[in-house]
């Protein structure tokens, strides 16, 4: 979901292991070169065995280098020089012997002089055969470098290619970049717990029909990673949506409103943010039926009782986290919207008009707080949810600072 046209354009060394996954970093390549990233390719011995330097140099439009002993272009400096003014090194595929000879500090070629040379954050891509991820060494030494303050990526699990499946297969290039992406950005949320409802709520009538709202949940999982990127520990409650759990974010599926209420209710003591992104049904029907209601020529009625308002019911706790509504309008949007603030006790409402965001990957979205209103441009939701994100960070450190 996350756009890296929406990242700011960086400078990435890529170091390549060798392991069979090394075809993929082409991709890798291309995916940042085309988002306007500058990549400089480092790759080991073993990487070449695998795939060709010539693939990285055209991809990169950079020499790409392997050795450190026929480097006549920095004084033969590339092992301190290259690390130097960039804004990430990033080892992918990253083999166990790599892994191995991070932990211990042992530097006896390009890249794995460079990665103790460095001079900038290195986050590694483990790609490896089940066995060998498993393997109490190879553990022990992901454990150390996480405490050495390196950020491992993956491994994801499935098939692999020695035909076995498990855990130790590397994050595809596109998951590798948007980590990459996520990691750079900063933090203003860091050490803050996010907890936020997202989707539709289904209500049902019987097993087989119910009333919901048009809702993908798109832009409530895109606060969601916004809120993970900038450094926040994040909950999601989910109506039922089509899209993946973000990652690193925990989802708690629900489908009514009732359950979304108590959802929010068992979590929301000691969070410090709430963000009501959810498109609750307004009713439920008080006496679903257990079987499947006949089709008859009769016209019907259901009754239906009002849904609790759970956003509302958070604002109204005795020491309630940060609040912050959406209100999706199909006319007068601004002044519903802050009626609904208001009505609702929130610092922060964010509209929008329904019919230009329902099912949309973009959004154009006005932000309202007790300093007035803040129209944004129209943009992905990514890049919505990442400007909503640095808004409510800045409100709420602010209100934490004037208390
Ligand atoms: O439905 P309404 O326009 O009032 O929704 C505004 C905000 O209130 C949204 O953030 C929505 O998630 C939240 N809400 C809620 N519970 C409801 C209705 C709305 O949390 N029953």
């Amino acid at each position: 979901m996350q756009t890296l046209a929406d990242s700011p354009t960086r400078h990435l060394v890529l170091g390549i292991t060798g392991g069979i996954a090394a075809y993929k970093c082409a991709e890798l390549v291309r995916l940042w070169v085309r988002a306007g990233h500058t990549v400089d390719v480092v790759m080991t011995e073993a990487a070449l065995a695998f795939v060709g330097a010539a693939t990285f140099q055209a991809l990169s439009g950079r020499p790409v280098r392997s050795s450190l002993w026929n480097s006549a272009e920095r004084n033969g400096m590339d092992h301190i020089a290259l690390s130097r003014n960039v804004d990430a090194l990033i080892v992918a595929p990253a083999s166990a012997d790599f892994i191995g000879k991070l932990t211990y500090g042992l530097a006896d070629d390009l890249l794995s002089t460079l990665c103790l040379a460095r001079d900038c954050p290195l986050l590694v891509a483990p790609a490896m055969n089940r066995q060998m991820w498993q393997n109490p060494a190879t553990q022990r030494n992901v454990a150390q470098l996480r405490a050495d303050g390196v950020t491992i990526l993956g491994p994801d699990s499935g098939e692999q290619a020695c035909g076995e499946t498990g855990e130790g297969r590397m994050l595809e290039p596109h998951e590798i970049a948007e980590r990459v992406a996520a990691y750079l950005q900063p933090k203003p949320l860091a050490g803050l717990r996010v907890l936020l409802t997202a989707g539709p709520t289904l209500e049902p009538i019987d097993p087989v029909r119910a009333i919901t709202n048009r809702s993908s949940g798109q832009m409530g999982y895109a606060v969601a990673a916004a809120a993970r990127d900038a450094g926040a520990e994040v909950t999601l409650i989910s109506g039922p949506t089509a899209l993946d759990a973000p990652w690193d974010v925990e989802r708690v599926n629900v489908e009514t409103a009732a359950q979304m209420q108590a959802a929010v209710e068992t979590r929301v003591t000691g969070c410090d943010i709430f963000i009501g992104v959810a498109a609750v049904a307004d009713y439920r029907v008080v006496a679903p039926s257990g079987s499947k209601i006949k089709k008859s020529e009769a016209s019907m009625s259901l009754e239906l009782a009002a849904n609790p308002d759970i956003l509302a019911s958070v604002a109204a706790r005795p020491n309630p986290p940060f609040c912050v509504g959406f209100a999706a309008e199909s006319e007068h949007l601004l002044e519903h919207a802050e009626l609904k603030r208001r009505r609702k006790t929130l610092p922060l409402m964010v509209a929008n008009l329904a019919q230009d965001s329902i099912g949309r990957s973009d959004s154009q979205i006005t932000l309202l707080d007790d300093h007035g209103v803040h129209p944004l441009p129209l943009a992905s939701k990514t890049q919505s949810a990442r400007w909503l994100v640095d808004h409510i960070a800045s409100l709420y450190h602010a209100r934490g600072s004037s208390r």
